[in-house]
């Protein structure tokens, strides 16, 4: 793997995605829409943002060409995220459309959880295999305060009914840690994932937020929430299933009963074995969560170029992905696009 250095060598014309630091590129995440019908404050402003444009967003076709094209240069999950994807019409319709993509391992959808109720069923139906539902608390008032609605029965209900659907699994939750908030109800979250076919994760609150109200101080890591949780439970057991590019440390409890993971970005970065791409939903292809830059893969779709081309332009931005995010550095950089623009 290389270091810190100008990239010189230019970038292969085939083979697999890879980029100038010998990282294999597998994992593409897909934001569908930035818009949310939640306002988590470590997200969104109150007020929402201004939407994108309907004719800047990529289509379901053109999102299924990218994706196709990517599987065959060794793209090998896709992730669905947001904005709120599920506000996207017909959601069900673009999980059958990349369920036929034959070279597609894993497809998975990244969701606050709110259109489960009645989403679940058909999601399960098009083809969807994995889901991830973000959830800050489990107390009505605290969920109200921090996604801004008051909507805590009906994400709770949503997870029930994704039990009915065995072939999407696992489900996985994730709250975003934030020091002052979290604490009170990592024991309860604790035992949700002992009692719950749910594995419970807590992501490290990075500077995405469109307020701009992250402080370094507001960083609870997973190390502190690990230490509540053996308080009460003893030792966790690491568990892992040998992917070096996984996001989280995962965790069984002692009797083994229930999973918990920890999503630690900041006090223990894993750029270094990241293999993940992301598109925004008007067809940029950002290569880190924090670029600075994005390559135009709806310019290259809108001009009537071929695939080959297209499968060019992600080789090409690969090659040249960001080494690290440099978060609590002086390097570090806010992105101009928060959160919902990018899909996390
Ligand atoms: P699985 O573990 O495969 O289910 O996926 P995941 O953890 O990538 O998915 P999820 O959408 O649940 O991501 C959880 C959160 O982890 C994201 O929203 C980000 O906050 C964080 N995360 C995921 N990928 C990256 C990454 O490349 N860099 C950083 N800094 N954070 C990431
Ligand atoms: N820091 C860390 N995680 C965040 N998420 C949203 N904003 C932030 C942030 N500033 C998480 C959400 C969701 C995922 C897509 O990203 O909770 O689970
Ligand atoms: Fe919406 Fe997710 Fe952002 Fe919350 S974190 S406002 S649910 S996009």
């Amino acid at each position: 793997m290389r270091i810190e250095q100008a990239e010189t060598e230019t970038p292969p014309r085939t083979g697999l995605l890879v980029d100038s630091y010998g990282r294999r590129i597998k994992n593409l995440r897909i934001s569908i829409t930035d818009k949310c019908n939640f306002r988590c404050v470590y997200c969104m402003p109150a007020e929402g943002l201004p939407w994108l444009p309907r004719a800047e967003i990529l289509t379901y076709e053109e999102i299924t060409r990218i994706a196709r094209v990517a599987t065959e240069i060794g793209i090998e999950q896709i992730r669905l995220t947001g904005g709120e994807p599920t506000v996207r019409r017909d959601l069900p319709e673009l999980i059958r459309m990349l369920h036929s993509i034959p070279a597609l391992r894993s497809l998975s959808l990244t969701t606050n959880g709110v259109l489960l109720t009645k989403l679940a069923g058909p999601l399960a139906e098009a083809g969807l295999t994995r889901i991830n539902v973000s959830l800050d608390s489990l107390a009505r008032d605290r969920f109200a305060q921090l996604t801004r609605r008051d909507a805590l029965a009906q994400v709770l209900a949503g997870l029930e009914e994704l039990e009915k659907y065995p072939s999407i699994h696992p489900i996985k939750i994730n709250a975003v840690a934030m020091r002052g908030f979290t604490e009170p109800e990592v024991l309860d979250f604790a035992r949700l994932a002992r009692r719950k076919p749910y594995v419970i994760r807590w992501i490290e609150f990075m500077p995405l937020d469109a307020d701009q109200i992250w402080r370094k101080e507001d960083i609870l890591t997973g190390a502190e929430i690990k230490a509540i949780i053996e308080s009460e439970f003893g030792p966790l057991q690491r568990i892992t299933t040998g992917d070096p590019s996984e996001t989280a440390r995962r965790y069984t409890f002692a009797d083994g009963i229930g999973e918990v993971g920890f999503i630690n970005p900041v006090s223990e970065p894993f750029c270094a074995q990241c293999d993940r791409i992301r598109l925004t939903a008007d067809g940029q292809l950002r290569t880190c969560l924090f670029a600075q830059n994005e390559t135009d893969l709806r310019a290259v779709l809108r001009s009537g170029q071929d695939d080959e081309a297209l499968a060019q332009a992600i080789r090409n931005a690969v090659w040249h992905k960001e080494l690290k995010h440099y978060i609590g550095d002086t390097r570090f950089r806010r992105t101009a696009r928060s959160m919902s623009m990018i899909g996390g």
